[in-house]
Formats: C-alpha cells, sequence, structure tokens
C-alpha cells in the first residue's frame, strides 16, 4: 500500500507513479492527519510511505500518524521523500520510526521535486519546474523495481553535516521558523474556502469570508500555493514568487 502526505502535489505525483508500477492501493493520509484519527491499515503488499522532506526529516505530522497507526500483513516498509535538493540524513531517523511502529525499514529513496517552500526560498517557474518533474521520474522507477524485487533502497552516504542537519537543525527549524503568524489575506481574496478546506491539519477557519491561521500549523504551503487569486503571503517573504502546485 502507497501512503502519502503531501502540501503541494509533488509527494502525491511520486506516490501515483508507484503505485501504477507496483500496481498497488493509493492512500492519502490527509484524513486521517486532519481528524487525528489512528488508521487500521491491512496489507499483503509492502507499506510505501511518500512524503516531502520538512527539515531534512519526514514532515513531523507524518511521522506522528505513522507512529500511531497500526499496519498488518506486511512488515516491509520503503520511504521515499520528495525534496528541493536533498534529505540530509533522514535515513537514521526513519529507521528509528520504523522500530517504533514495528515495521521492518527498507530504506529511503530521495527524489528531487521542484521546491514548494516560498515562505524561506523560492519555487521554480512552470518550464523550469516540468524539467524538474520529469528528470525524477526514473530514479522512482527504479525504486519501485528496488520495491517489486524485494531489494532494500541503496543507503545514502551521510556524513556528519546531513546528521545535525536532520536532527539539532531539525529541532530548531521546527522552533525558530515553523509558525502561522505570518500569514495575511489581502482585499483579494474571493473568500473560496479552498485554503482552509486545503489545510491538513485544520488550521484554518473562514471567518466574515476571511481566512484565520491557528497555531498548528506545518508550513505545508498548501493555503498559500492553493490560492486561486494569490491573496495569500507570508510576511514579506512570498511578495513577487511565482506559487508552486505540482501540474501533474
Ligand atoms: C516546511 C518545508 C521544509 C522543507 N525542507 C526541505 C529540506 O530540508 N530539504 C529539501 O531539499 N527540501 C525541503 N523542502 C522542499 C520540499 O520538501 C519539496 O518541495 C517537496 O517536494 C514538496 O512536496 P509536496 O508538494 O508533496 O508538499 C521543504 C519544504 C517545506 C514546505
Amino acid at each position: 500500500m502507497i501512503i502519502y502526505f503531501t502540501g503541494t502535489g509533488n509527494s502525491r505525483y511520486c506516490a501515483k507513479i508507484l503505485a501504477e508500477q507496483l500496481q498497488d492501493e493509493l492512500v492519502n493520509s490527509f484524513h486521517f492527519i486532519r481528524e487525528s484519527i489512528a488508521a487500521e491499515l491491512v496489507s499483503e503488499k509492502p507499506w510505501v510511505f511518500v512524503a516531502p522532506t520538512y527539515g531534512w526529516q519526514l514532515p513531523h505530522v507524518f511521522a506522528d500518524f505513522i507512529r500511531e497507526s497500526r499496519f498488518s500483513g506486511s512488515q516491509d516498509a520503503w520511504f521515499v521523500m520528495t525534496c528541493g535538493s536533498e534529505i540530509g540524513n533522514a535515513d537514521r531517523s526513519n529507521k528509528a520510526l520504523c522500530k517504533e511502529a514495528g515495521l521492518r525499514y527498507r530504506g529511503t529513496l530521495e527524489a528531487v521535486m521542484p521546491e514548494n517552500y516560498i515562505a524561506l526560498f523560492n519555487a521554480p517557474e512552470e518550464d523550469e519546474a516540468r524539467k524538474i518533474i520529469a528528470a525524477a521520474r526514473p530514479g522512482l522507477e527504479r525504486g519501485a523495481g528496488c520495491i517489486r524485487e524485494g531489494r532494500d533502497f541503496p543507503g545514502i552516504q551521510t556524513g556528519v553535516v546531513n546528521r545535525l542537519k536532520s536532527s539539532i537543525v531539525n529541532k530548531l527549524f521546527y522552533r525558530v521558523c515553523i509558525k502561522a503568524k505570518p500569514f495575511t489575506v489581502s482585499n483579494a481574496c474571493i473568500s473560496c474556502g479552498k485554503c482552509e478546506a486545503a489545510c491538513p491539519l485544520g488550521n484554518i477557519q473562514i471567518q466574515n469570508g476571511k481566512p484565520f491561521w491557528g497555531d498548528h500549523c506545518t508550513h505545508c504551503m498548501a493555503c498559500i500555493c492553493g490560492c486561486p487569486v494569490s491573496a495569500i503571503e507570508y510576511g514579506r517573504a512570498s511578495k513577487g514568487k511565482p506559487r508552486y502546485q505540482c501540474p501533474e
């Protein structure tokens, strides 16, 4: 079973490719995470978890979902992490996560996809994004081959810098960077409610026709990148930047 989490569609796209290649079922974790439901899933086929990289690790909300859910049938778990450039030493924390969840860790595959983190960086323009997406496909197909044949994903070389990024820097990143307060909405807002519906944490409420953000944000960028009229900004950081949604 292929289980994914996504903010802007990259991980859904990669999960779909894996599901096609492996002729396996595709499950979106959105509903479980949003409603705080511990999943009870059964599959004789291996578990494949697909998610973006947040601060050189799986998004904490997705790791918590895996930790709190029950997976019966197959015990084998492969991870595919989409990223803008690199996943650091996520391999180590995914291995530890499997131990906690009673799963057998079979490795983590890095899939470089377009950057979506417009609260800190720039997302590519559409043409560039399409090239990056096309370049990711062969690696995903090779990854599917490993899973089909029951082989571990090849190990990733990780030095001390990557270990620091995925541990101490990840903790600092969550503490310092991940907050909803800087989100604002302009008068261009058409009160469509797409931001509220897209938030995987149910952190946005429409009040008097405008979105209001609570404190429970994971910076997935679904609200700001999914706004059909680009009425949402993240302080000044997002001003003038292209919004990103996986076009596939
Ligand atoms: C909060 C946040 C943190 C991120 N951290 C990293 C990172 O550590 N390394 C990296 O290469 N990309 C990072 N990115 C980029 C995303 O992992 C990448 O664009 C991913 O494919 C987005 O997936 P999605 O469209 O499924 O949400 C980050 C993006 C966000 C929103």
